[in-house]
């Protein structure tokens, strides 16, 4: 179902178009990717799993898993969260092993078109946009790419305002942050940007770093620069429970993506797993989208987000189970009810406290994980370090990673926030122009701003132990934090 009434987002849809699943007409908008269509048309079963047949649907709706591969146009494994949809394209959910059709023709390597920058950004959130533009103001010429069909990572789902200082758009609101960076890197003439573009490859090709692109799920291209910035974001994590792979369970970050970005309802009831800052967010979110919240379950004895975010959410009548988990979904083809249960000083749940909501949703807002699958076959060197959310890249003070010439910044180098991802991001910029002589030695003082920025954001209680994250990173390449 899609939403037409918002107390803060206005949905412009772009022309009607019309799409074919299964054979049967669909009506969607251009400017949306299919899996929303498909939603929005009441569609959750996008394919079923190689072996048992299992149904699947969307997870996490940003390109970074493979729940919500279909067959589009005879062509099998298109990720449908990050695939517009075009006039007249034929859509069938995909089941068993991906065949191409055998008239298909894969586009020939030596056909690839090619691309020359400084430096090459991969991934256009708050850390990669603020990389480009710092790494342009420096002097460099920059290619930013992204595979999403906007700009803006994660900040353009995040209708709530921001804290912090004044300079680091403190009660702004993320979806307005996120056109504020973009219009700043559009101004500059110097980044040219690429969209629905897949980064799939870093190789060494002399002095230069060649990034492997796809794009539109159809044209390869080479881009080529001496420096490389990653900053590929983070994907959620998925925690274990019976059933957990029923449509309708979903990454908070993907009903975000529905509904405040494309403006459709992701259910009717939802019950959101995790009480940390992105559920309680994305329990207020969906009740200004009007869907109704039954509860949000924790295992921990006590919330982990930020007290005022609890408060509302509580204030709007939605109670928060601590010391609760959920033990399963139950459903057919899709979430028809969730069972939780209360939890024992042992982590384990308690028999006879199970208790049953009618839900169609199961939100899972049980944190992030950095994404460095680019950086790890670049051969950075990757440490697990706990505090920042899993495995990353060893890198400097100056965000460069062991592979000189390769940085890194925002959730890729570790799972924080977006005002981080942006002071990293400047820091990966001018260090990059820097590396390679094109930034003049003054910019060395807005590094050590930037820097001091990030150290006072993480004095705070939540901030602590990222710091004590990085120190151990750091300790590793002989640095400060
Ligand atoms: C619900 C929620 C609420 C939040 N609230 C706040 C808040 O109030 N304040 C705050 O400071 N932070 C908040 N955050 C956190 C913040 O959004 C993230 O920390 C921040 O977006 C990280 O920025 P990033 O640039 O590192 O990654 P992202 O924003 O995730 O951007 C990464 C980009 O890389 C692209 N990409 C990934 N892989 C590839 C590839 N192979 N090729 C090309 N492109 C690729 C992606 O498409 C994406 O656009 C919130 C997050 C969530 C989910
Ligand atoms: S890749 Fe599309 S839902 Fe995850």
């Amino acid at each position: 179902m899609r939403l037409n009434e918002h107390p803060i987002l206005k949905f412009k849809r772009g022309r009607e178009v019309t799409i074919y699943f299964n054979g049967e007409p669909i009506t969607a908008h251009e400017g949306e990717p299919i899996a929303a269509a498909l939603h929005a048309a009441g569609i959750r079963v996008l394919n079923y799993s190689n072996n048992r047949e299992r149904p699947r649907g969307l997870f996490c709706a940003i390109g970074k898993c493979s729940s919500c591969l279909m067959v589009v146009n005879g062509i099998p494994n298109v990720r449908t969260c990050i695939t517009l949809v075009e006039d007249g394209m034929r859509i069938e959910p995909q089941r068993g092993k991906a065949k191409l059709p055998k008239e298909a023709k894969p586009p020939e390597f030596r056909d690839a078109k090619g691309m020359k920058a400084d430096i090459v950004v991969i991934g256009g959130g708050p850390a990669g946009l603020m990389a480009a533009i710092n790494a342009a103001d420096a002097g460099a010429r920059v290619v930013l790419i992204d595979e999403n069909p906007m700009l803006g990572g994660q900040l353009v789902k995040q209708t709530h305002k921001f804290f912090g200082k004044r300079e680091q758009f403190a009660g702004v609101r993320g979806v307005e942050i996120a056109k504020i960076l973009e219009n700043e890197v559009r101004k500059r003439e110097n980044v040219q940007v690429f969209l629905e573009t897949s980064a799939v490859g870093i190789f060494q090709e002399g002095d230069e770093k060649l990034v492997l692109g796809v794009r539109k799920n159809r044209e390869l291209i080479e881009f080529r620069g001496r420096a490389l910035i990653v900053a590929t974001g983070a994907m959620e994590k998925m925690i274990p429970f019976e059933n957990n792979d029923l449509p309708g369970i979903y990454g908070a970050g993907a009903i975000q993506t529905l509904m405040n970005t494309y403006g459709v309802k992701p259910g009717d009831r939802v019950l959101i797993v995790g009480a940390g800052n992105v559920g309680l967010i994305l329990a207020y979110q969906l009740i200004q989208a009007g869907v109704e919240v039954k509860a949000i379950v924790e295992a921990m004895p006590k919330v982990g987000g930020y007290f005022v975010h609890a408060a509302k959410v509580r204030r709007l009548g939605v109670p928060i189970l601590t010391r609760h988990t959920i033990l399963r979904a139950e459903g057919k083809e899709r979430v028809e009810r969730a069972v939780v249960a209360q939890l024992d000083d042992n982590w384990r749940p308690i028999p006879g406290t199970e208790e049953v909501f009618d839900v169609d949703v199961i939100a899972l807002a049980v944190g992030l994980r950095p994404s460095i699958e680019l950086l790890h076959q670049a051969g950075c060197q990757i440490r697990y370090v706990r505090e920042l959310g899993g495995h990353v890249a060893v890198r400097d003070s100056w965000m460069e990673t062991t592979v000189r010439g390769i940085f890194v910044a925002g959730d890729t180098a570790g799972i924080e926030e977006a005002t981080t991802a942006m002071l990293e991001g400047k820091v990966a910029g001018i260090s990059a122009a820097l590396r390679l002589g094109i930034a003049e030695e003054s910019w060395v003082r807005e590094i050590e701003r930037a820097q001091r920025d990030l150290e006072e954001f993480r004095s705070g209680p939540f901030g602590r132990h990222v710091a004590e994250g990085i120190r151990k990173l750091l300790a590793e390449v002989g640095g400060n934090v």
